[in-house]
């Protein structure tokens, strides 16, 4: 997200227009914390994790009478347009204070979870996949050493994104994740016990954590009372939400940042920034409002085939 933050606003002081940084997102806005931001003031951040305009949850901003509030602090501030970066929430939240009160919004996607619709990339999805991959195989060295079996959560809230290519890339034994069709603990009990029969001491399970057989604990629970299995859960938790930004996640960051100041001073309105086949482009802002699943496709299919 710093990355397309200092692109922003470097991108918009090469145009000739003066950036601002909101901070805490649209709490932040109706709270008034805003201020311009030089392109000195985007120095030395282009390699640090989060964000350096810190972000918040604000329920509030559903309410039409706080868009109202929030469209005339923009206005009072002589705000022309808004770069929102967020998910999907943070999306239809830019589509409604457009549609509502004119505001020019343009939208950059950035969430691990890598879920929005037309998109395949969405900033942190990459750095987390990364970090993920690491920790696993370093949990791999003790699985293989005692024979054990580990079930590792993942986050993804409602998508299994992050689950199936942390589970691709890691070699695991299998997957649980959230828009899987198979029986996911039936399934889960006798891939292992074919693998086991086929000589295999150690597995790696990724568990999305949205995943509906429920969280990682429960589901190691659960074996260890149905099949008194040896096994360890770890929780990765927030770890996949820090650190230093891959250098994909940083040229995305980088070209949309700029990319979308770009359109809004050419008079574009209502987009958000996405990558499809490999190509930078624009979406609709409209498409969040009526959000496709995002599917893994059939990775979670690859998983269990290569790991016979
Ligand atoms: O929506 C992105 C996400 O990373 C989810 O995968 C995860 O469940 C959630 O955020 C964690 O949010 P919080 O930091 O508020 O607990």
């Amino acid at each position: 997200m710093n990355a397309a933050i200092r692109a922003v606003v470097r991108q918009a002081d090469a145009l000739g227009h003066e950036a601002w940084g909101i901070r805490r997102g649209y709490q932040g806005l109706l709270d008034g914390d805003l201020a311009p931001l030089s392109s000195r003031a985007v120095a030395n951040i282009l390699q640090r994790g989060g964000t350096m305009l810190q972000t918040a949850r604000c329920l509030d901003f559903h309410k039409p009478e706080t868009r109202i509030r929030a469209a005339g602090i923009l206005q009072e501030a002589g705000i022309e347009a808004l770069v929102v970066i967020g998910g999907d929430g943070s999306f239809r939240g830019a589509e409604t204070l457009m549609r509502e009160h004119g505001v020019a919004c343009a939208g950059i996607p950035g969430t691990i979870d890598n879920d929005l619709p037309g998109t395949e990339r969405t900033l942190g999805f990459d750095t987390a996949l990364n970090t993920a991959v690491e920790a696993i195989d370093r949990i791999r060295d003790t699985a293989s050493s005692h024979g054990r079996v580990f079930l590792v959560e993942v986050m993804g809230r409602s998508s299994g994104m992050l689950a199936v290519h942390t589970a691709l890339a890691c070699g695991a034994e299998a997957v649980l994740y959230p828009e899987s069709h198979e029986d996911g603990y039936n399934t889960l009990v006798a891939r292992l016990k074919a693998h086991w029969e086929a000589g295999k001491r150690s597995s790696i399970v990724v568990v999305a954590e949205g995943d509906m057989v429920g969280r990682a604990m429960a589901v190691g629970e659960q074996l260890k009372r149905d099949h008194g299995l040896d096994l360890r859960v770890v929780v990765l938790g927030h770890v996949q939400r820090g650190g230093s930004p891959t250098a994909l996640d940083r040229i995305w960051g980088s070209r949309w940042g700029a990319e979308a100041v770009r359109r809004l001073d050419r008079g574009e309105r209502g987009f958000y920034m996405a990558e499809v086949a490999g190509a930078l482009v624009a979406q609709p802002l409209s498409k969040v409002l009526d959000p496709q699943p995002v599917p893994p496709g059939d990775l979670g299919a690859l998983v269990s085939i290569l790991s016979r």
